[in-house]
């Protein structure tokens, strides 16, 4: 059939649908790109490259990396916009302000992003096994190798905001761990964020509770590397967070929309507050209707990281499988269902993924 008989037939505008093919090979080409910068930046490419400029040879030595692979790797990044090549002397160079982008220990570092789409797609086969008969993909499905996807996604911005940056956002919160009060984090993972903490208010105490053994052991390990004698961590289901003695604070770093029971975790944390205790909840910047996320650039990535991990996680247990995108009016309303009425929303700096709930309470 010729593509004219096809338009007067169908009706269909024979542009929009190359249009529309061109965004879809598109779209399949970012995901390559994506599996690009994974390997560049688990071999080491990214922060050769960052260093200086080169061949595809000097920067395979510099990187102990096989040229071969090397030069293939940046044939995509080169294509893609991301590393320059300048065909005279075959060399690669990765700008300053894209290296910020790509390597580096700051908050600025995207680079350990890639790895996170590459372990969720390794579980495409389960999860579509869950879209036939119900159920999820169980967290330790995940592990170990989330562990350290997980870490990699929250050390750059812990190191660069948290203290600076995220906790001069929580009121009086860094007076009060500067005197000296017990604070908890849920869910913390590899618990940087407590070490983070313990180090610069010696005279507070920490506790990091989650239910990963392998993450409880990264956190004490690193408790230990830094001779730090006011940070714990625990392994337990945070829906039986102790709540005597009471603590000052308690924090949640991405870690109450892919809960079980978010509900019960967070009634929990608001019996484990004493007076005048703050709760501060950072989690996923969205809205929770799908029509006001039409639009946000990043909307279809969270969607994507629910499907293949936040919500699956939760519904593997017959849990409220809210999902990455359960958005801000939700966990409003679900804040102020476990008792806290008084809650302030701020963005996080350098984190354009996630905003901060401070809930004081009286
Ligand atoms: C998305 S990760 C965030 C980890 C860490 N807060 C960070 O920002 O790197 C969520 C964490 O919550 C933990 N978690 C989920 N449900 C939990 C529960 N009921 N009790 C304790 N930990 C839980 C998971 O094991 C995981 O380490």
């Amino acid at each position: 059939m010729d593509t004219a008989a096809t338009t007067a037939t169908t009706g269909i505008d024979e542009q929009e649908v190359g249009r529309f093919a061109q965004k879809i090979f598109s779209i399949y080409t970012d995901g390559f790109v994506g599996l690009m910068l994974d390997l560049a930046h688990r071999t080491g490419l990214l922060e050769t490259l960052a260093a200086g400029p080169g061949t595809s040879q000097e920067l395979a030595e510099r990187a102990g990396l096989v040229e071969r692979y090397v030069r293939e790797c940046l044939g995509a990044l080169v294509t893609a916009g991301i590393v320059d090549y300048a065909p005279a002397g075959r060399r690669y160079m990765l700008p300053p302000e894209r290296a910020v982008c790509l390597s580096g220990p700051g908050s600025l570092n995207l680079a350990p992003f890639a790895r996170a789409g590459t372990l969720l797609a390794g579980h495409l086969d389960a999860v579509a096994r869950a879209f036939r008969e119900g159920g999820g993909v169980p967290y330790d499905a995940f592990r170990p190798e989330f562990t350290t996807v997980m870490d990699g996604l929250s050390r750059g911005l812990l190191d660069g905001q948290l203290i600076d940056g995220i906790l001069p956002l929580t009121g009086e919160l860094p007076t009060r761990l500067a005197e000296g009060v017990r604070v908890a984090d849920i869910g913390c993972g590899t618990g940087h964020a407590i070490n983070l903490m313990a180090r610069e208010f010696p005279r507070s105490t920490f506790v990091g509770y989650d239910i990963a053994s392998d993450a409880i052991e990264a956190a004490r390990a690193e408790t230990t590397a830094w001779g730090l004698r006011n940070a714990a961590f625990e392994v337990l289901d945070v829906t039986r967070l102790p709540v005597e003695p009471p603590f000052a604070a308690v924090f949640a770093f991405d870690a109450i929309h892919d809960q079980v029971d978010p509900a019960g975790v967070l009634a929990r944390v608001r019996a484990a507050l004493g007076p005048g205790g703050v709760f501060v909840m950072m989690d996923v910047k969205a809205a929770s209707a799908l029509e006001d996320n039409v639009g946000n650039p990043l909307a279809p990535m969270l969607y994507g990281v629910s499907t293949l991990h936040c919500m699956t996680v939760s519904l593997a247990q017959g849990g409220a499988g809210l999902g990455t995108v359960w958005g801000e009016q939700l966990a409003l309303r679900m804040l102020a269902d476990a008792g806290f009425g008084d809650v302030v929303v701020h963005d996080v700096p350098d984190d354009p993924l996630d905003v901060l709930y401070v809930a004081h309470l009286g």
